[in-house]
């Protein structure tokens, strides 16, 4: 079955600054999301995650390359009507729930602000309704409606976040490290809950994190980023078990495996980026197993393609 394409991101390149200090934060990035999966975007802090998703979300403008969205371009200059419609069907769940939310307004204006510019007639009435359900619908008071930012704990606060994003009934959420600044004993809880919410409403996520634990359980594939390019992407179970960057391999051998005896045996990879010999020999997007991708030059393709043969 051919699976629906709902985001193509093509060659996309976002630069900040200019001439001499030009910094290229996201280079000629490619990667397709299907209709109702979770893709992960992991990568070590700086390495462009945020951006890519800010560059989604038309908050930093792109530099390069197409963002395509249900067939339609919504990077540089739209329509009007394309504009409200991504507005409305794309939200995004910030990395840091304690600086995202406004804290000189209270929640129900928090919840409703995005529903409210959209539809600038809706009665009074019909967003306190709103805004009561998409409360309840993460798991929060009604009640909490009147209240200020401070006086919730940071799950709680993440969950105002979510509810901000879920009133829209989106169709396209970008998650950029929903739980990392959050307390562990919560963290399962907004996972759980993000993960209902796609149950329920088939919504179509981008998920960001800067380890591959947690992307382990929730995403169905992954792209691994390192300095603004992506170097491999397969589906998350194909990736975890058969990695071949040595970059991804190093962030696989950071994270804990369930056996503690296997635990103290095993050896932290350290990558190191000049082991790359790019200078004759530039890499590309190559194919080394079946639907995984891998960035590498010839002489890495044929090792890469050794590994698990
Ligand atoms: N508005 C900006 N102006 C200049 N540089 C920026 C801007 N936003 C991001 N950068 C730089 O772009 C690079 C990528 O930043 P980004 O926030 O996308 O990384 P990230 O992968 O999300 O990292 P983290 O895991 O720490 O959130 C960093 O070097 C950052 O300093
Ligand atoms: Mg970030």
């Amino acid at each position: 079955m051919e699976r629906e394409v709902l985001l193509d991101v093509k060659d996309l390149q976002v630069n900040f600054g200019q001439h001499k200090k030009k910094f290229e934060a996201v280079k000629k990035v490619n990667f397709k999301i299907y209709k109702g999966e979770t893709f992960g975007l992991v990568g070590e802090s700086g390495s462009g995650k945020t951006t890519i998703g800010r560059a989604i979300m038309r908050i930093v403008p792109s530099s390069g390359g197409e963002i395509i969205y249900k067939g339609e371009k919504i990077n540089g200059k739209i329509s009007g009507e394309l504009d409200k419609k991504v507005i409305k069907e794309i939200q995004m769940i910030f990395q840091d729930p304690q600086a995202s939310l406004n804290e000189r307004a209270k929640v129900d204006y928090i919840i409703s602000e995005g529903l409210m510019n959209i539809n600038k007639g809706i009665s009074a009435a019909e967003r306190k309704k709103k805004v009561d359900q998409a409360l309840l619908d993460v798991g929060l008071l009604p009640e909490f409606a009147t209240r200020f930012p401070h006086e919730f704990s940071g799950g709680q606060r993440q969950r105002i976040g979510i509810a901000r994003a879920l009133i829209m009934n989106p169709e396209f959420i970008i998650a950029d490290e929903p739980i990392s600044a959050l307390d562990v004993s919560v963290r399962a809880q907004v996972l759980n809950l993000l993960a209902d919410m796609q149950k329920k409403r088939q919504i179509t996520y981008l998920f960001i994190a800067h380890d591959l634990s947690v992307m382990r359980f929730i995403t169905d594939r992954i792209a691994v980023i390192r300095k603004g390019e992506i170097v491999e992407m397969a589906e998350t179970e194909e990736l975890i078990t058969h990695p071949v960057h040595p970059y991804t391999r190093a962030l696989l051998s950071a994270i804990p495996m369930p056996d503690p005896k296997h635990e103290k045996e095993k050896k932290l990879l350290v990558y190191d980026p000049d082991m790359h010999d790019y200078s004759v020999n530039p890499p590309s997007w190559q194919e080394v197993r079946p639907e995984h991708y891998v960035l590498a030059n010839e002489k890495e393709f044929k090792e890469y393609k050794k590994l698990y043969y």
